[in-house]
């Protein structure tokens, strides 16, 4: 066995210029931290679903945006002054701070990694200072199948965060949680690589399925990220595949 000081551990591999690290323009606009691209094989915190991690990366903020804009379109049950969003997988908190733009009642983040946890409170302290958050935020840390979701309309926000075992855990969890209870519940999901998973899901129904453009801005930062991966192991295309779905009960 071999013994990893405090600095090892809490170092991820991909944030780094030597890692392949490029800086995202939302960063360099707001003085935060958010870019990065970090394999989830160097996600570790110790819980037993750290294996299932995918990786961490920040959304484009044009797709977040775009998909966030259609949601609104989709007749949501309660005006948005209602409803919590939740970002599961909140990474260093980049889909939290875009949300905190808009006047949801609270925005919640919830991250598995401690070093990501952290990076992502001292984004939130930035965005206060900044002025831009309209809204109550918070990064929660512990793994998303543990988490209540609170009282109320919720929006959930996913990219792509872990894969099928841990997603069908935490679909069971909700649908328990969300049986004959009266709020609403939905599910905005970006890179839906496990669209089958929802669709087998009972209580669930897809509103949206299709292809959501970066912005010329967005794609270019990207397209230049994943170029400069050492192990060129993600890629991106011009679009990110995303689904909007509703608990139907
Ligand atoms: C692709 S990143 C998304 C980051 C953020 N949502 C955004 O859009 O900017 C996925 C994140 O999910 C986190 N994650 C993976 N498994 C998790 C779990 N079981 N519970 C909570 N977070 C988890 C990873 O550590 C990673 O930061």
């Amino acid at each position: 066995m071999t013994t990893r000081t405090v600095a090892e551990r809490r170092r991820l591999l991909g944030l780094k210029v030597g890692d392949g690290f490029t800086r995202h323009p939302f960063d360099e606009e707001f003085g935060v931290r958010t870019s990065g691209l970090v394999a989830g094989r160097h996600l570790k915190s110790g819980h037993r679903h750290d294996r299932h991690a995918t990786a961490y990366y920040g959304v484009a903020p044009s797709v977040f945006r775009a998909l966030v804009r259609r949601w609104q379109r989709s007749r949501p049950a309660a005006v948005i002054e209602e409803f919590s969003f939740i970002d599961v997988g909140a990474g260093m908190g980049r889909a939290v701070l875009l949300a905190a733009e808009l006047p949801f009642r609270q925005v919640l983040g919830v991250e598995l990694n401690p070093t990501l946890t952290r990076i992502a409170r001292r984004n939130l302290t930035v965005w206060r200072a900044l002025g831009r958050a309209r809204t109550p935020m918070k990064i929660i840390s512990g793994d998303a199948v543990e988490f209540r979701l609170p009282a109320g309309p919720c929006l959930a926000f996913l990219f792509n965060p872990f894969g099928a075992p841990v997603m069908r855990r935490l679909l069971t969890a909700w649908s328990k949680a969300l049986a004959g209870r009266p709020a609403s519940l939905d599910i905005l999901y970006v890179n839906n690589e496990l669209e089958s998973v929802l669709e087998r899901q009972p209580g669930f129904a897809r509103l949206f399925l299709g292809q959501i453009r970066r912005s010329r801005a967005d794609a270019i930062a990207d397209h230049k990220i994943m170029a400069n991966q050492p192990e060129r192991e993600y890629a991106s295309a011009n679009y990110e595949d995303c689904s909007i779905w509703r608990w139907v009960g």
